[in-house]
């Protein structure tokens, strides 16, 4: 070897050992690639929420790499696009676990893709640790490789239940979803806990529907509930809530965590101003280092981080933390997929949006609940949304 190319490689060895920024493997030194996977909408109507989650992703791969790579290995970010759509989901998912170097994925945004695609992840015990999805069947299957650091619908949709029975004194509703696996399953919740509460259920209806909602809105007017409530995301649910204020409905509003995100009232505009929706997404404003991530974020990205970003976040460091120990494990070699899943599982991690750990089905122990109302119809302003009440609960034991 030339001199040159010795003292280059001892600088790069030394700026490794010292955990310097800027320092990186070559092919030749580095014991192999470790590559996270991400799978969300980069494209559609839902690409800012998949986008943001992608970004939260990415940086925390970029603070927080080090570690591996003093280990020997080189870490990548692989940003898959599901589109929303659980086949196209599924599809990405085959070639995710035919590349071995894949040793963990951060996804979905939608219940109703992450179900699908888990099941082939599943098939080679490869992790998934959800940023997002709350139906309660994403862990109710009592997977080892999947896991969340989000709370649930069936809790959600009590929590939503409960505001508005107690807080906003409702004495009837109208629930309208679109049909997912996520919106239906979080319209039922909150149907079935509000009847139990004495709320009268003045119509539950699905609907496919993206843009004309009129057929949908005549009968809500006719019946003027003191609620509507529709199950599903921001990109289908703000064009209805808008059209039915537009139809001349005067009634509340009150959603699911699909409609925190800030593309809401880029389309629903003044109308969405002043509605309620409850969300397992942190507000960062709440927690310190949540803040100092909203900082590099915005830095970095030149915008602010959507709601979920957080959370992807904090699901990466998990992730990057229990690929470590898996390393340790295996002696200082690549370790086996499963050997992740089984670390991430008893990981215990102080993450920006709270403590995280895992109970035996992979949902958060004391997951958080939030209540929210939109205060402006500013989309930058989506951040100051009001927080009128956060819960930490913890998830339902598995039923037998
Ligand atoms: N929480 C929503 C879902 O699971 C976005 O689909």
């Amino acid at each position: 070897m030339k001199t040159r190319h010795v003292r280059s490689l001892l600088v790069i060895v030394a700026a490794l050992a010292l955990g310097l920024p800027g320092a990186t493997l070559t092919d030749a030194q580095s014991k192999g690639t470790i590559k996270i996977a991400t799978q969300t909408p980069l494209s559609g109507g839902q690409a800012s929420i998949g986008e943001s989650i992608k970004l939260g992703v990415q940086l925390a791969i970029e603070q927080k790499k080090a570690a591996l790579e003093k280990m020997g290995f080189k870490v990548e970010l692989v940003p898959y696009d599901d589109q929303a759509k659980p086949d196209v989901g599924v599809a990405n998912a085959k070639n995710i676990v035919a590349d071995k170097s894949i040793f963990l994925v951060i996804g979905h945004f939608n219940s109703g893709v992450a179900i699908p695609s888990s099941e082939v992840y599943k098939d080679v015990q490869l992790t998934m640790i959800s940023p997002a999805n709350t139906n309660p069947v994403v862990t109710d299957r009592n997977l080892l490789s999947v896991n969340r650091v989000c709370g649930r619908d069936d809790v959600q949709g009590e929590v939503g239940a409960r505001f508005a029975k107690d807080t906003l004194k409702a004495k009837s509703a109208y629930v309208v979803h679109d049909k997912t696996t996520y919106g239906q399953g979080v319209a039922e919740f909150f149907r079935d806990s509000s009847k139990k509460l004495g709320i009268e259920i003045l119509g539950f209806e699905g609907t496919e529907e993206k843009s004309n909602f009129d057929p949908i809105v005549t009968p809500i007017k006719a019946k003027n509930p003191d609620v509507v409530y529709y199950g599903g995301i921001y990109d289908t649910g703000a064009p209805f809530y808008k059209q039915v204020r537009e139809k001349g409905v005067k009634s509340t509003f009150l959603g699911p965590d699909g409609m925190d995100a800030s593309d809401l009232v880029k389309i629903a505009g003044k109308t969405a101003v002043g509605m309620y929706y409850t969300t397992a997404a942190g507000p960062v404003a709440l927690y310190p280092k949540a803040k100092d991530f909203s900082k590099s974020y915005k830095e970095k990205f030149k915008k602010d981080p959507e709601p979920y970003a957080a959370e992807a976040y904090d699901a990466t460091s998990i992730g990057l933390k229990a690929i470590e120990a898996a390393i340790k494990d295996a002696g200082g070699k690549l370790p086996s997929r499963e050997a992740i899943s089984v670390n991430v599982r008893k990981t215990k991690y102080e993450g920006i949006t709270g403590h995280i750990e895992f109970d035996g089905k992979g949902d958060r122990k004391k997951a958080g609940y939030f209540i929210m109302r939109v205060v402006s119809d500013d989309p930058a302003k989506w951040g100051d949304n009001k927080l009128i009440k956060q819960l930490q609960i913890d998830p339902p034991a598995l039923k037998k």
